[in-house]
């Protein structure tokens, strides 16, 4: 009985495990999964157009402060382009999700955006910087 028992826990434990790794794609987007010291270094990609911070203001792209969980194109003064604006108008919401997968391939997430950034391919790239992204609310 007791032996049976512990089958079925390794069991259980394995199956979990499978289900965790399966899931992992998803939450590498969490912020919770990154690490925001990482991500400032990542984020140096996007000083150039973004400011992130208590006083950002906007430069090329809109300020980042407090973007994550924000519907998209809210900045106020900032003049976002068609594209973005008729999605933010369908509800665009930057998710952890959502700015995943945008940064992933911006042209490709949004056609017509007037971001001129290829992209961050790498998951934890992504993670870390959405991790930093988040420490600004
Ligand atoms: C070459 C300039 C440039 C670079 C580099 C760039 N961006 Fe942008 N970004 C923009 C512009 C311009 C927009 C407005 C896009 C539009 O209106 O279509 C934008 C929009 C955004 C938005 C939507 C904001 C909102 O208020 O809806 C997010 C989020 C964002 N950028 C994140 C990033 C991150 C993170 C990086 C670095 C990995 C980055 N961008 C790199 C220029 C840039």
């Amino acid at each position: 009985m007791a032996s049976r028992l512990g089958i079925v826990l390794t069991a259980t434990v394995l199956f979990g495990g499978v289900i965790g790794g399966a899931v992992a794609p998803a939450l590498a987007l969490d912020p919770s999964a990154g690490d925001p010291a990482a991500g400032e270094k990542v984020f140096r990609k996007c000083q150039a157009c973004h400011a992130v911070g208590a006083d950002a203001k906007s430069k090329t792209g809109p300020a980042l402060t407090g973007v994550i969980g924000r519907p998209a194109g809210k900045v106020e003064g900032f003049s976002y382009s068609p594209a973005l604006t008729k999605e933010a108008e369908a509800g665009l919401v930057w998710t952890p999700d959502k700015i995943g997968e945008f940064l992933t391939n911006p042209k490709g997430f949004l056609p017509g955006t007037k971001m001129s950034f290829a992209g961050l391919r790498k998951d934890q790239e992504r993670a870390d910087l959405i991790a930093y992204l988040a420490t600004f609310p």
